[in-house]
């Protein structure tokens, strides 16, 4: 029951996001102006995959009652213009965190404020990507279906995407751009969160895991068949230890059989990509392990700054996760202190430490080198 509820709650606010490149664009101008161009940006561009970790205000333009949506204070209360942008958290999330870590200014803009104009797309996806990440949204097309953007249907407006630049700059200069990109994932815990809710309609956990390997290795061939070559891939992280789950447990402590449910998953995504980079030549990933990142922080908090690491800085009654950050909400004083923002994501400084240190930290948390690393790659388009 408390599960049911925790799972609810939590698969409401989890989004996924994408990763950043750099590149420059002369927006406005004619035709000829539109072009990549690697000034101080370390790619081209970043397009980024997943749910609201990385959303950065795609469900704004989704349509119904359902659709989790970070529209309202306090979210974005620590955002350069002090102001709810879409994205679960006070301020940056962790793929706009990668993305400065590139040499851009932040993620790349959500995919529905620039779909309906061509020319907006295209200068944004040369100049910066795009980001498709979607909050609440998983690897299976069921999980939360109608409330988000599922990672098939976030691969296909990537689609779209490439079919806008290509008229534009060519296929050749396409195929060299894109092999240049980062292309960086953030998804999978509402796919867990649907299953542990009971709400999955897969009754044991081998079927799960085989139909999320089945569907996450298919978007990235997909993406590759595309002209995708770099890939940045954050695993699921401690599902367990979010303040929502944390109520439930009656200890305030985390919830062991979601955490291993992550684990299960993480072990499985592993032998994934190491499997796809031997059948697509040229392929070259980095994966985050934003689980071992994260338990870090839990044991550690002390070592990473912070003051609390069970509780919502945003949110209602114990451990502020009796209820989603709201503009009644009580907020905590130091919002940098704790891990959590609200009761199911991580504030703007934690997602500035997971994204530190997937970008050049130690490698004991990217296999097999960090996301520095891979964007300096050469890569054959
Ligand atoms: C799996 O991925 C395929 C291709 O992207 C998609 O058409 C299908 O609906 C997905 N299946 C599920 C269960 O999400
Ligand atoms: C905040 O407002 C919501 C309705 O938007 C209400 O359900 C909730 O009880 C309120 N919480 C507090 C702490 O007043």
């Amino acid at each position: 029951m408390a599960r049911q509820l925790a799972a609810k709650a939590i698969c409401r606010l989890l989004v996924v996001s994408i990763h950043v490149l750099g590149a420059v664009a002369v927006a406005g101008a004619g035709r000829s102006a539109v072009r990549p161009s690697e000034i101080t940006q370390q790619v081209p561009a970043v397009f980024v995959f997943g749910d609201s970790t990385m959303d950065v205000g795609n469900n704004n333009y989704l349509s119904g009652e359902n659709v989790p949506r970070a529209n309202k204070p306090y979210y974005g209360v620590d955002y350069p213009t002090s102001r709810p942008t879409g994205r679960f958290s006070n301020g940056y999330n962790v793929a706009d965190f990668i993305a400065k870590a590139l040499g851009f200014k932040e993620s790349p803009p959500a995919y529905l404020s620039l779909a309906p104009r061509s020319n907006s797309l295209v200068v944004a996806a040369v100049s910066r990507g795009v980001s498709y990440a979607s909050a609440g949204a998983g690897i299976l097309d069921s999980t939360y279906a109608g409330e988000n953007i599922p990672l098939s249907k976030q691969v296909r407006y990537f689609e779209s995407t490439k079919a806008h630049v290509e008229a534009r700059l060519g296929s050749r200069a396409t195929s060299k751009f894109l092999s240049r990109s980062l292309f960086l994932f953030g998804i999978g815990s509402n796919d867990l969160f649907v299953y542990a809710e009971g709400q999955s309609g897969i009754n044991d956990v081998a079927t799960l895991y085989a139909s999320l390997i089945s569907n996450y290795s298919a978007a990235i061939t997909d993406l590759y068949k595309m002209g995708a070559r770099k890939f940045a891939i954050i695993n699921v992280g401690p599902l367990g230890c979010v303040p929502v789950v944390r109520l439930l447990t009656g200890t305030g402590g985390c919830d062991d059989d979601l955490n291993q449910l992550a684990i299960g998953l993480d072990d499985a995504i592993k032998p994934m990509v190491t499997g796809l980079t031997s059948r697509l030549h040229g392929l070259v990933y980095s994966l985050g392990n934003f689980y071992d990142q994260a338990m870090d922080n839990f044991a550690h908090p002390k070592a990473f700054g912070f003051a609390n690491t069970d509780s919502a800085c945003c949110g209602s009654g114990i451990m502020g996760a009796e209820d989603d950050c709201l503009p009644n909400s009580t907020l905590c004083t130091d919002h940098d202190g704790f891990l959590f923002w609200d009761r199911v994501h991580p504030s703007q400084r934690a997602a500035q430490l997971t994204a530190a240190t997937f970008y050049d930290g130690i490698s004991r948390h990217t296999t097999p080198f960090n996301f520095k690393q891979l964007v300096r790659k050469k890569t054959t388009n």
